[in-house]
């Protein structure tokens, strides 16, 4: 017979034990649905309140000095995803989104991809600080493996070295003749060993170093029924 106070402690026990097993059960099912979060509800989830949107006045100054209107708007996931999944990037890749935005891109790239490093480079400090914001996230949610690169500089694309680039990602549709001039010749001094391939939202100007060797219409955010053209090139 157990008397009455180690009875008290027995059930006293007990509901702790249930309680600490009950309470890791619950972490194990929050951490087991976290797992299962799909890469598009990631970064869903992660911009849910950081947009690239809405700049200052004189940052737009700055872009149209640079040769681009400050019209934004970004690539949808699943377009994205088509063009991803037919360009079979490899851990020997390199991508660069030259007008990254908030980054969307340059995250979607890194955690859908083997590629071995991903960057972003964006001419506004507004967007910039957001992109930011959306790089702290991942890094706290542990998503930048020690083996691979993930950066988002500041920065004017034209003025930045792009030498180890394989892939090159151009949301252009904003950019002036000019600038897709200057971009092109850039591009065509990377090194031919690279077998450099751009995806860009514009046609590049006549040039000898790039092929034209695939033409997609994609919906994007300023046209997701009728969906913008997307033009892929690799070095000839
Ligand atoms: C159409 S948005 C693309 C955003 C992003 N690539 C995406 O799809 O989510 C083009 C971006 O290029 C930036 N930009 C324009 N000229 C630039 C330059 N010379 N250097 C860096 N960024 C530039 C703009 O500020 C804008 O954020």
């Amino acid at each position: 017979m157990i008397n009455s106070p180690n009875k008290k402690v027995v059930i006293t026990t007990g509901i702790s034990l249930l309680l600490i097993v009950s309470g890791l059960l619950v972490l194990k099912f929050r951490v087991g649905v976290r797992q299962q979060e799909t890469s598009k509800a990631f970064i869903d989830r992660m911009y849910q309140s950081i947009t690239g949107f809405k700049i200052p006045k004189e940052e737009k100054v700055q872009l149209k000095e640079a040769g681009a209107s400050s019209t934004y708007g970004e690539i949808l996931f699943d377009s994205l995803k088509i063009i991803l999944d037919d360009l079979q990037l490899t851990d020997q890749d390199v991508f660069y989104d030259l007008g990254s935005g908030v980054g969307k891109s340059v995250v979607q790239v890194f955690l859908t991809t083997p590629v071995k490093k991903a960057v972003g480079i964006e001419l506004s400090p507004t967007r910039c600080a957001r992109a930011r914001q959306a790089e702290q996230i991942l890094k706290k949610e542990d998503k930048v493996p020690l083996d691979k690169e993930f950066s988002l500089c500041e920065g004017n694309f034209l003025e930045t070295d792009l030498n180890d680039a394989t892939i090159i990602y151009m949301g252009s549709t904003c950019y002036q003749s000019e600038l897709m001039q200057a971009i092109t010749e850039k591009l065509s001094a990377v090194p031919a060993q690279n077998n450099l391939r751009i995806v860009s939202l514009k046609k590049l100007p006549e040039n000898t170093t790039f092929e034209l060797i695939k033409e997609y219409r994609l919906p994007m955010t300023w046209s997701k029924k009728k969906g913008s053209p997307v033009f892929v090139y690799q070095r000839t």
